[in-house]
């Protein structure tokens, strides 16, 4: 008989699962999803456009963002706008909303995608530490700030894209800006995910009444550009141990487009998914107490009210 894997090594089974297939050929909602520039958001982007919806791309980078809305056009995509944004600054995380609130008044399905993972720690000139501010607090305040056009649709997801990075936590709310701690990447990157699946948790209650959901997702360990930003010796160390052992991100796509269109996967909220496939979220990462401590600290850096029950 096969002994299973203790619970924290599960993920290496969910990746040997197949991806489910999406089930529709034509999804004509408007689709909001961060980071579409590059690697899974990339991809993502032009799997989605197939489907025909009102697709409102958010990048940091004028050029590429109009090179990939020109591809997603020519894929389908009955309207593609662009919002350019910096999303570690939550500033403009402020004015992202405001622009997409000039482009429409209903979202049916959120992506938050944008991520980054540094091997060194840097503050923003708001004073977060940059990674904890792309990859949480961004997520955190768009979705709050485009609560309105989610609730006008009949079913709303909202989709995180985070990672089983997330089990190496490294979250200490004493110490966001690792000011008494040595940072180190794959901690901070933890840590960051782990706040995004903590909140998840307390965002879920606090929409339990509404037809919106949030779940989360790790896209499989796919060959991007994320860590390109960091020093020589991680690249090159990338580049000869790690992307050869990494797979296409056309499957990171084909699970995303699958959990925002199938019905099956709108009816399910606080989900992890591995690719498609339903995982349980370390230990650290499901603590009620500790989601609404999260949730209210974030709430305080992103200077906004915590939604009511
Ligand atoms: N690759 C993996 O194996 C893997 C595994 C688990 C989870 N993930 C998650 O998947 C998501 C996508 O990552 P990826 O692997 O596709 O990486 P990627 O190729 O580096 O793409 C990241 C995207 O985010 C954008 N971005 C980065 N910083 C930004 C900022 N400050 N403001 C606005 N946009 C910004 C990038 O824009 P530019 O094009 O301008 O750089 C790019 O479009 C991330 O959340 C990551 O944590 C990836």
């Amino acid at each position: 008989m096969m002994k299973s894997l203790p619970e924290q090594l599960n993920f290496l089974n969910s990746a040997k699962q197949p991806i489910l297939k999406r089930e529709v050929q034509e999804f004509k909602r408007c689709i909001v999803l961060t980071g579409a520039t590059s690697g899974i958001g990339y991809t993502s982007a032009l799997e989605l456009a197939s489907l025909k919806p009102h697709l409102i791309l958010v990048a940091r980078n004028p050029e590429k963002a109009s090179s990939v809305a020109k591809q997603c056009r020519e894929a389908g995509a009955s309207q593609v706008d662009v919002v350019i944004a910096n999303l570690s600054l939550m500033s403009e995380v402020r004015d992202c909303a405001q622009n997409i609130l000039n482009l429409t008044s209903k979202i049916d399905v959120l992506i938050h995608n944008a991520g980054m993972h540094s091997t060194k720690r840097h503050l923003t000139r708001e004073g977060l530490e940059e990674v904890f501010a792309l990859n949480h607090c961004a997520s955190f305040l768009l979705t709050h700030l485009l609560i309105e056009p989610l609730r006008q649709s009949d079913h709303a997801h909202v989709l995180m894209i985070n990672s089983e990075g997330h089990r190496f936590n490294g979250l200490n709310l004493n110490d966001l800006n690792w000011k008494k701690r040595i940072y180190t990447g794959l901690r901070s990157y933890g840590a960051s995910k782990t706040a995004q699946l903590l909140s998840m948790i307390e965002l879920n209650k606090r929409l339990e009444k509404t037809s919106i959901i949030v779940n989360a997702m790790h896209p499989g360990d796919v060959k991007t550009n994320i860590g390109q930003n960091n020093g020589l010796v991680y690249r090159l160390f990338s580049k000869f141990f790690i992307l050869p052992n990494l797979k296409d991100p056309h499957t990171s796509s084909d699970a995303i487009a699958t959990i925002v269109t199938n019905p099956t996967f709108s009816r399910v909220r606080n989900a992890f998914y591995h690719y498609t496939t339903l995982e349980v979220v370390a230990q650290h990462a499901r603590d009620e107490s500790k989601a609404l401590e999260v949730y209210n600290k974030t709430c305080e850096l992103c200077h906004i009210k915590p939604l009511e029950i």
